[in-house]
């Protein structure tokens, strides 16, 4: 197979080309500042109040409770600092917790938090990679006001009981004297889970458009009405005060656009589904494979397998020579040898997280790639096995 065939769809997602026809004019005629008050400036900023209001649509949440970001990563941080920092101002000293599995773009700005004084817990997952609401409970103490949990991971595709949790916080929180604000990195499930808010009980959620076919470099996130935040970045006051900085429009367009899309190819989903079955069901008849997270409440795209006695990275290197792209632990740190948190975290050793592969299916991955991953796989790994030290 002569082309490139990519199976790193949680890593990043080629932008569609329908996102990029929609985003081009804004690079070229309407490249307006939205903060004008001309004709070039209004016509960025309807641009931005559309792709506003898709998102709410897609969230079932209001226009004003959206604000665009920079990325998925400044989205988390604002959440988590610009929530405690609220609550800081009113008098209160805040504990929050998270879970051993979130993304560094949640687990570095906690233990920053912790840093600087503020009382901080890191839930440990099952051995399947669920967080389970017992954990959440017995976390909880009296002067707990944040909770920040993933709802699909990046890296084993384990689905989290997001709406569990926040209906038993909803709950508590109607006896409590403190409330305790819920929020949720949903960068990985946007186009493959409900993500009604109103449904899951989150005051606040965040997404990121390069995951979902959109461009690099656009986050955003939904802040409940109400919910006590100070922004982190200042300046000009945009995005409600909460994000100074002159927007990125074509960026806020095609992330609009792509939210949008996502809803189109809804369908596409089991086809999806399908492929990584095959996959996993192949994967696993090569002796001492194991799959990482529960199978059943797992994204529909992901595959993430511990192969014994081979390096993930080794394994990656050979697949890519072959034209395959592939990952090992997350992509977002794959340039760090240290094993992989989420892996360490359920209960693999270092030597065996080592040795995982992620392989994320998207949009445009057909059956005619998935099978000639599926015929390279078990040769690399029999050459590398033969060479491995392990
Ligand atoms: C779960 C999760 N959260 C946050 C991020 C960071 O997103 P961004 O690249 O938009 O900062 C990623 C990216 O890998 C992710 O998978």
């Amino acid at each position: 197979m002569p082309k490139q065939i990519y199976l790193d769809y949680a890593a990043t997602t080629p932008t569609d080309p329908e996102v990029l026809k929609t985003m081009m004019p804004y690079f070229k005629k309407e490249f307006g500042n939205p903060s004008s008050l001309h004709r070039f400036g209004q016509i960025a900023l309807v641009a931005i109040d559309e792709a506003r209001r898709k998102v709410a649509k897609f969230l079932n949440c209001q226009e004003d409770e959206i604000v665009f970001t920079g990325s998925a990563t400044e989205a988390n941080n604002l959440a988590i600092f610009g929530v405690t920092k609220a609550l800081k101002k009113k008098g209160i000293k805040p504990h929050i917790i998270t879970s051993k599995i979130e993304h560094h773009a949640v687990l570095h700005p906690f233990e920053e938090s912790e840093k600087q004084g503020i009382e901080v817990s890191f839930i440990a997952p099952n051995k399947e990679g669920i967080i389970k609401l017992e954990s959440v409970k017995k976390a909880i103490k009296e002067n707990t006001v944040f909770v920040s949990l993933m709802y699909a991971n990046n890296e084993i595709g384990t689905i989290q009981p997001i709406e569990e949790i926040g209906q038993f916080l909803a709950k508590i929180n109607k006896e409590r004297k403190q409330r305790i604000y819920f929020h949720t990195d949903a960068v990985q499930a946007i186009n493959y889970l409900d993500c009604n808010i109103k449904e899951l009980g989150v005051d606040l959620l965040t997404l990121s458009a390069h995951k979902i076919y959109g461009p690099k470099g656009v986050g955003a996130l939904f802040i409940k009405k109400g919910t006590p935040i100070k922004p982190i970045i200042y300046g000009g006051g945009h995005e409600f005060g909460l994000r100074s900085g002159t927007e990125n429009v074509a960026g806020i367009v095609g992330l609009g656009k792509a939210i949008e899309l996502g809803e189109k190819y809804k369908n596409d989903i089991e086809r999806i589904k399908k492929l990584r079955d095959k996959i996993i069901e192949k994967v696993l008849k090569i002796p001492n494979t194991r799959l990482n997270g529960l199978k059943e409440k797992r994204l529909p795209n992901n595959v993430n397998i511990s192969i014994s006695g081979v390096e993930g990275e080794s394994l990656m290197i050979a697949l890519d020579q072959q034209g395959i792209a592939v990952s090992t632990g997350s992509a977002c740190s794959s340039r760090e040898l240290k094993p992989s948190h989420v892996l360490l975290a359920i209960g693999l050793s270092p030597k065996e997280a080592h040795g995982s592969l992620r392989i994320t299916l998207g949009r445009f991955t057909t059956e005619e790639e998935v099978d000639y991953f599926l015929k390279v796989l078990p040769n690399v790994v029999k050459r590398l096995r033969e060479i491995s030290p392990f």
